[in-house]
């Protein structure tokens, strides 16, 4: 690889990817990888620590695969791989569990969250969590990690897990800097536009997913809930019209001050039916193209395994070092 800083990413195969996860990440990634050494991750392991049904997870996993290449990731330039291909991510987490204490994973906010919606299903691994995500960034010597506010937290704790074992073994990892894209701003349900866009709402109406093809796209945009006056300019009293502007500006790269402009006197319907047409302008290829990819599994399987077999040789390289650093004796081979 050349001389270049390491950016790493990961996503979990569980579904659906909506539009918020496409300015938040997604779109970022194609940008960056001229910049860095992108190493993107389909984080399958992670995925496990919420009930899966295997045969929808494999699919999952694929399909995350076609997204990550439909969104513009070169192969060639960057490596993308499955978490799972690559025991050394495992193997880690296992050495930074014990330089861990459970109060700093029982006070995580997601942990909370989960295990409140979980309530059946309150796991280790679900704990563990953050524990193997820092194992995920530590391992590649990252500099730089694209996160959602929501993963904030998180890389904190890989900070300080890095932080803590430089200091008790001596220097071994990088410590990663956060990068919180601007974009990233929140993208909020169509239907209650106060709480967030997720891809788990009941309401299939609030949320634009980016396996929606261009009349679905279209049809819930047109639905989407506005204000009771017919100005469409951005201020915290319009939080439907707000949000919809904001959804607007990222798919343009306009300023508020140029869609405001651009839609003054006009009604809510031709504004939704632009919002709903710039979106899909950007998805829709995308879309095609992963269906494309989904149909050539044989490609996805060498891309998959390439992919790994480069991380694989980088997480190794990090891994027996850690190895050595806390007295493990070294495996002798040949
Ligand atoms: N937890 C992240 C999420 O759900 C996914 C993830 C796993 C990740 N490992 C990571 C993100 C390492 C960044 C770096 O969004």
């Amino acid at each position: 690889m050349e001389d270049k800083k390491i950016l790493f990413s990961a996503i979990q195969p569980s579904g659906i990817l909506t539009i918020g996860n496409y300015l938040g990440a997604l779109r970022n990634f194609k940008k960056l990888q001229d910049d860095y050494n992108g190493v993107y991750a389909i984080a399958d392991l992670h995925t496990l620590t919420v009930k899966q049904d295997p045969a929808i997870l494999r699919k999952n996993t694929y399909e995350l695969a076609a997204l990550y290449l439909a969104c513009g990731i070169d192969p060639e330039k960057s490596i993308l791989f499955a978490q799972s291909h690559v025991s050394a991510h495992s193997e880690l987490a296992w050495v930074l569990n014990t330089i861990c204490y459970p109060g700093e994973l029982s006070r995580m906010t997601q942990f909370k969250d989960k295990s409140k919606k979980h309530e059946d299903n309150i796991n280790m691994g679900l704990m563990d969590y953050p524990v193997l995500m820092a194992a995920d960034i530590l391992l590649y010597q990252t500099e730089l990690v694209p996160i959602g506010a929501d993963q904030k937290q998180h890389l904190e704790l890989a900070r300080d897990l890095a932080i803590r074992f430089n200091n008790r073994f001596g220097e071994t990892f990088k410590i990663p800097e956060g990068y919180i894209g601007k974009s990233a701003a929140r993208v909020m349900s169509l239907a209650e536009p106060d709480r967030k866009m997720s891809k788990s709402d009941a309401n299939l109406n609030a949320f634009i997913s980016m396996d929606d093809d261009p009349a679905t796209v279209l049809r819930k945009f047109k639905r989407a809930v506005t204000d009771s006056d017919d100005k469409i300019i951005y201020s915290p009293e319009k939080p439907g019209i707000s949000n919809l502007l904001s959804i607007y500006c990222a798919f343009t790269d306009k300023t508020f001050d140029q869609a405001e402009q651009e839609f003054a006197g006009k009604g809510y319907g031709d504004f939704k039916l632009a919002v709903g047409q710039v979106v899909t302008d950007k998805i829709e290829p995308i879309r095609q193209e992963k269906n494309r990819l989904l149909n050539d599994k044989a490609y996805l399987d060498e891309v998959l395994k390439s992919g790994a077999e480069r991380a694989e040789r980088l997480a190794y390289r990090t891994l027996s070092k850690v190895y050595k650093k806390v007295g493990l004796v070294a495996r002798k081979r040949g």
